[in-house]
């Protein structure tokens, strides 16, 4: 079901302490408003995550893992599957990261596992696409995001594609600073319902959410959120401040 969504990927930030003091500042900030207009999820390091679903039990935030493995379980050292986050208490978990994409190698055919492995243990899976500079400067971003959801999420069927919500996160927009304007990230929200409408239909289109990632802040959310496609967003570094994930929550 397609819903407003503000989501903060913590990445590899906040040993268990820190992450317990600041999802209790953020929920003690969220209790003081009345009403909230977007689902909120955080999205903790592993090691954070069965401390911080003990607080979260009665508030309205959600919990997801950043990434889980492309296997059902046995001698993979170091890996987390689907099945142990879910049991931690994630009802999410972000797939296809660029920085997963970048720095560990995934390709479309180990996250097509993952997604696989996620959806089997009923998480809803956050999965994340988006071009680089030089692909955008080529004129290339179209063709990038497309193939990324072809080779991926796109061959699931309708009913298992309803547990996916997309992230669009240009790449060149994460953790640098620059944002994509407000004209930029409609342009490509729109093209990813179309793609959806293609590959499915207008009723499935309708029903995805659809966030936007990449140097989101207090000061740019409202503009972004404003546009019919943009359903949220996927929040890095502004994530982990809770006076301003709070007002970037509130920017809807
Ligand atoms: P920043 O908000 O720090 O740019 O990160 C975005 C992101 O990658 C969220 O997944």
């Amino acid at each position: 079901m397609r819903k407003n969504i503000v989501a903060g990927n913590w990445k590899m930030n906040k040993t268990l302490p820190e992450s317990v003091s600041l999802v209790k500042e953020i929920i003690s900030l969220l209790n003081k408003e009345n009403s909230l207009q977007a689902e909120v999820i955080v999205a903790p390091t592993y090691v954070s995550l069965y401390e911080v679903n003990k607080l979260l039990k009665g508030s309205k935030i959600k919990l997801s893992a950043q990434n889980s493995a492309s296997e059902h379980s046995g001698a993979y050292t170091g890996e987390i599957s689907a099945e142990m986050i879910k049991a931690v208490g994630c009802d999410y978990v972000i797939l296809g990261h660029s920085e997963r994409r970048a720095y560990y190698g995934e390709r479309d055919a180990i996250l097509t596992r993952k997604v696989e492995f996620a959806l089997k243990n009923e998480l809803e899976v956050i999965f994340c696409i988006g071009e680089r500079l030089l692909e955008r400067e080529k004129g290339e971003h179209f063709k990038v995001v497309e193939g990324q959801l072809k080779n991926t999420v796109f061959n699931l069927s309708e009913n298992e594609f309803s547990n996916i919500i997309i992230a669009y996160e240009p790449i060149w927009a994460i953790g640098t600073g620059v944002t994509a304007s407000s004209e930029q990230a409609q342009e490509m929200h729109a093209f990813i319902r179309k793609l959806i409408t293609e590959n499915y239909n207008t009723d499935v289109a309708d029903n995805t959410t659809i966030l936007y990632g990449g140097s989101c802040k207090p000061s740019n959310a409202v503009e972004l959120f404003k546009n019919p496609d943009v359903d949220g967003g996927l929040i890095g570094g502004a994530a982990l401040k809770a006076e301003d994930f709070v007002a970037i929550i509130k920017s809807f």
